[in-house]
């Protein structure tokens, strides 16, 4: 298994979703996963309920697209399914998207093709090629938006929690195995410059609050936010024209 540090076979790169593909949407197992999941959903149903959502819409780093279960029979997207892992697109069945098996860090996912890019959960590819590639990907006017668990909560929970390692997302596979993967959560004015330098306008931020979700399962998230507290940051940009 390829690894970042090489001698420890516990941290994985990015490609290693594949190995928690089985049980990542296993809410007994990984309920800190489901909580931002929820989070996420909570958000788009507010996006979807106030702005319109049309044209040619990438979900990047999709595993089981939380924009499918947006589609409704006034929709006027279409929508393109973008992952590196097999295991993980496979979460979506049999189905008509059109799906782009693509690592957004090393390669472009598109040429000024799409009208929004979303990215739901996008910690794990959060670095500046993979901006590039968004940029890249998104028409003149076309928008962004990337959610990731909040940097008020990373910073809570990755201090204190003892095992846990700066950059990193733990899991504890069902088999009792712990794995690393990336998870880079910046703070505002860092995610604005990573934004901004790869050639995007940063043009607002939202939060989904603790006290916005229906619940929260996860003692990895209760014992360090409070209600008023963000669960999950979103920031928006644009390509402009
Ligand atoms: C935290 S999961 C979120 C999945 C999904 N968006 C959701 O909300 O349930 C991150 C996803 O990004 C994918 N991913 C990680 N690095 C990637 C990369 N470099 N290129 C494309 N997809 C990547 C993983 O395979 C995984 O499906």
């Amino acid at each position: 298994m390829k690894s970042h540090l090489g001698q420890d076979s516990r941290i994985h790169d990015r490609h290693s979703y594949s190995v928690v593909a089985a049980e990542y949407y296993d809410a007994e197992l990984h309920p800190t996963c489901a909580d931002f999941r929820l989070a996420s959903k909570v958000f788009l149903e507010r996006l979807f309920g106030k702005e319109k959502i049309v044209g040619r819409v990438a979900d990047i780093g999709c595993g089981r697209s939380l924009l499918r279960e947006m589609i409704s029979p006034t929709s006027r997207f279409e929508l393109v399914l973008v992952d590196d892992s097999d295991e993980m697109l496979a979460h979506n069945g049999p189905n008509t998207f059109e799906v782009r098996k693509t690592d957004v860090e090393a390669m472009p996912f598109g040429d000024c093709e799409f009208e929004w890019v979303f990215a739901i959960l996008g910690d794990p590819y959060n670095i500046s090629q993979a901006w590039k590639n968004i940029n890249r990907a998104l028409r003149y006017g076309g928008r962004c938006v990337f959610i990731i668990p909040s940097f008020v909560w990373a910073r809570e929970f990755r201090k204190k929690g003892s095992h846990e390692r700066p950059g990193f997302a733990r899991f504890v596979m069902a088999g009792g195995a712990e794995l690393f993967l990336p998870s880079l959560i910046y703070s505002p004015s860092q995610q604005r410059t990573l934004i901004e330098n790869a050639g995007l306008r940063a043009n607002a931020m939202d939060h989904v609050l603790v006290d916005d979700v229906p619940c929260v399962r996860s003692r990895k998230i209760s014992e360090f936010l409070s209600g008023g507290d963000p669960i999950i940051d979103i920031y928006r940009a644009e390509k402009f024209q």
